[in-house]
């Protein structure tokens, strides 16, 4: 018997990546992301310029991701974007490419929601990764989200906490903006907490009730304590940086592996799959390790280029719908606040 081959065309531009992906099967064959430097010099990113970047490499990068994966648009089976949520601007410009493209080839269009996946890019076919099974808990950790998921199926999901401010991301980048280092400061503060004593110094951890997070508190409870430690030593900072360093990442990680706790204490559910670019963090991928052995966790971390924002993971869910034939109309819209 023939089986059919799925082509699918992706693209993901909710925020400050422009990024395109072919996939055939659930087997990714290209994935191209163009960051947007323009940022770093704000500290972060900036909506007006975040869309206009886009504009320009739209073309580009689905351009690039369609020769790369050796595949002529003729052979696409359909085409999936990332519907929201986002930046409006940032959406609209994949949005309304996605629509046009699908309408030109006359191949079905489908949406995707981001939060979505973010956790189905575990669903990826990739050799050496395994999938987890249902249900499982989905936590998406990065500059712009901090939830836990409960993941009954591909398509039937829970969110069971969430950040009531800033983001976990955020919160490393504040931290690092603090202390002078560049954006995004997450990696750095990686790489020196390495160096570091985690208990030099202690920070007080939110007290956010349930599986709901916060981490705006934290960002100024160490804005105070470096200006109180710098005016009695205007060297304490680069005196003491990777114990800074050591200190925020390890009091993060104890906010996050407090909730993932509580969240397999509530539900039962053992099986924990992270993702979002804070899941590159080594601390939080050697708490999650020890968990195993500590809790009886079962983890599951993708590859990294599947864990940032990226369209591989807009690829698989546009895959997963496309085999239950969940399509979107031309007249769907861009959703900023689109909820899982
Ligand atoms: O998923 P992502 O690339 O973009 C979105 O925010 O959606 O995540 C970027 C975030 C930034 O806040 C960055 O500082 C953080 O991920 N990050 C890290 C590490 N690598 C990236 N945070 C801690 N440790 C890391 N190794
Ligand atoms: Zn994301």
């Amino acid at each position: 018997m023939a089986t059919q081959n799925i082509y699918i065309l992706a693209i993901e531009s909710s925020c400050d990546d422009t990024a395109a992906s072919v996939m055939l099967n659930g087997k990714i064959l290209s994935n191209v992301v163009a960051g947007q430097k323009i940022h770093e010099a704000y500290g972060g990113v900036v909506p007006e310029l975040a869309s206009r970047a886009h504009q320009q490499n739209i073309v580009p990068v689905v351009h690039q991701a369609l020769q790369k994966a050796n595949v002529d648009q003729s052979q696409l089976s359909a085409i999936a974007f990332t519907r929201g949520p986002g930046l409006m601007g940032s959406l609209l410009v994949g949005t309304s490419f996605a629509k046009s493209m699908a309408y030109g080839l006359n191949i079905p269009l489908i949406d995707v929601n981001h939060m979505q996946a973010h956790i189905l890019a575990h669903f990826i076919d990739e050799e050496g990764f395994s999938k987890p099974p249902f249900p499982f808990l989905g936590m998406t950790i990065s500059g712009g989200h901090t939830q836990i998921v409960k993941v009954k199926s591909h398509f039937e999901m829970e969110v069971i906490g969430e950040t009531i401010d800033d983001a976990v991301g955020e919160a490393f980048d504040k931290s690092g903006k603090i202390l002078g280092l560049g954006y995004p400061a997450g990696p750095e503060i990686d790489k020196r907490a390495k160096l570091g004593n985690p208990k030099a110094f202690k920070f007080t951890k939110p007290k956010v009730d349930g599986l709901n997070f916060s981490f705006s508190g934290l960002k100024t409870a160490i804005l105070y304590f470096i200006q109180k430690e710098t005016k009695a030593n205007p060297n304490f900072i680069e005196e003491n940086l990777n114990d800074i360093c050591a200190s925020i990442q390890y009091t993060i990680i104890g906010i996050l592996i407090d909730k993932l706790k509580l969240a397999t204490k509530e539900t039962g559910i053992t099986h924990i799959a992270i993702g979002g670019g804070v899941s590159a963090n080594t601390g939080i991928r050697q708490a999650l390790k020890d968990g195993e052995e500590k809790f009886g966790w079962t983890t599951y971390v993708p590859k990294f280029e599947f864990t940032t924002d990226n369209a591989a993971m807009i690829a698989i869910v546009g895959y997963l719908k496309f085999l239950e034939g969940d399509f979107a109309q031309q007249n769907v819209t861009a959703s900023s606040r689109l909820k899982i």
